[in-house]
């Protein structure tokens, strides 16, 4: 029997309906692609941990979709990127990818991004690509780009009188490109970066590069270490006898979720970072009280960075009622969201990068407290994105 035409119409319309609120019934499926072992594993944790405690704060739901959580141990390993995040898109065909940590593994997360299409949100990792050439309409971060921290720091050791710089770190992308973001505000305002030191990551055999900087004597090093490595650089430079005769500055990284361990090594380091402990707002406030009743712990920017990622996920879930398939209504909700941020409310580049405020912190016991603002309203300038 042959149907008249619109009747046909009619009745796939239907079925189109069927399957898209059965989607929209079904948990969304995240796959947290996370360092849990290795030099960033707390890193990794305090992420994680983030992005729960807000999925927990809206009843479990997002978009009114309950969430199921797939998990791939990253190990920071840029080797094994490719494979890994395979397991969450083609295994574990899961809707959303939220991961890394590190600069190396995230590169290739988003090339498996972008070619599946599969909405990815970065809730660390720097890399100036992602938001640069790699940019991607399903690409997105919730942390910041490499240059950022980089440049807000030059801009404070400049406004220092520092003449003299050199830089130590891992020579990868992101201790790279944050140095090169240092050397770019710094070198604006007047200094000069005399020679740069790196080390393959995540080596911390720091000694020969320490006796190479007493040396030359510099103003100020600027150092770009994170996770354990953060630790061991701090307590070392310290114990090396440089802390007493000469500055030590780096984006936050090197003092942050770091401090009980780095204990009196890290007194008095002054940083620039999008976060600090101390943040007198009540979205701050709340946010910690919060994080340290659930978790028996301080948050830190890594923590602050998943809870955020989880955000701006909701952003995007909500305006399309959990129809992940609704593809570009969600990346536009995604796109214009301002989300209200322990660190302060952002907004996103055009590239999907936070532009956010970068703020002078100096370690005061187990604390990075604000001194001052370092960069209002810093954005990345997405050198190399089309989309
Ligand atoms: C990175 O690899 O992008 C990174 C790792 C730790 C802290 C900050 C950045």
């Amino acid at each position: 029997m042959r149907r008249p035409a619109l009747a046909c119409l009619a009745l796939a319309a239907l079925a189109v309906a069927a399957t898209s609120h059965a989607q929209t019934q079904a948990p969304l499926k995240v796959g947290l692609m996370l360092p849990s072992t290795g030099t960033f594993a707390a890193l990794g944790d305090m992420i994680e941990r983030g992005f729960k405690m807000h999925v927990e704060e809206q009843g479990g739901k997002l978009g009114g979709r309950t969430i199921q959580y797939f998990k791939v141990d990253d190990e920071s390993e840029p080797s094994k990127a490719t494979d890994n995040v395979n397991k969450l898109i083609k295994r574990d065909n899961v809707d959303v990818i939220v991961g890394t940590v590190h600069s190396g593994v995230a590169l290739g997360m988003a090339r498996a991004a972008k070619e599946s299409g599969t909405l990815l949100i970065v809730p660390n990792a720097g890399a100036d690509a992602i938001t640069g050439p790699q940019c991607a309409p399903n690409i997105f971060r919730s942390s910041f780009s490499n240059w950022q921290p980089g440049y807000a720091t030059g801009v404070v050791a400049a406004g220092k009188g520092y003449k003299r710089a050199m830089t130590i770190t891992w020579g990868y992308a992101a201790g790279l490109e944050t140095v090169k973001g240092f050397t770019e505000a710094f070198e604006k305002g007047g200094g000069k970066v005399m020679k740069d030191l790196t080390l393959p990551f995540p080596n911390v055999e720091f000694q020969p590069l320490l006796t190479e900087i007493a040396a030359q004597k510099p103003d100020v090093v600027f150092a770009f270490f994170a996770g354990g490595g953060a630790v061991k650089f701090v307590k070392d430079y310290d114990a090396a006898g440089l802390k007493r005769s000469i500055p030590l500055m780096g984006s936050g990284f090197l003092t942050d979720g770091t401090l009980e361990a780095q204990g009196a090594s890290a007194q008095g380091l002054i940083t620039a970072l999008h976060y600090g402990d101390n943040i007198e707002t009540p979205r701050n406030t709340a946010f910690r009280n919060k994080f340290a009743v659930t978790y028996k712990v301080n948050p830190d920017v890594y923590a602050m960075q998943g809870y955020d990622a989880a955000q701006m996920l909701a952003a995007g879930l909500t305006a399309v009622k959990g129809d992940m398939g609704k593809k570009d209504a969600l990346y536009a909700a995604m796109k214009k969201a301002q989300i209200d941020s322990p660190r302060g409310k952002f907004t996103l580049s055009a590239q999907h990068n936070p532009t956010q405020d970068f703020y002078i912190r100096e370690v005061k016991g187990n604390y990075n407290v604000v001194t001052g603002v370092a960069v209002k309203a810093l954005a990345d300038p997405g050198r190399g994105c089309k989309m």
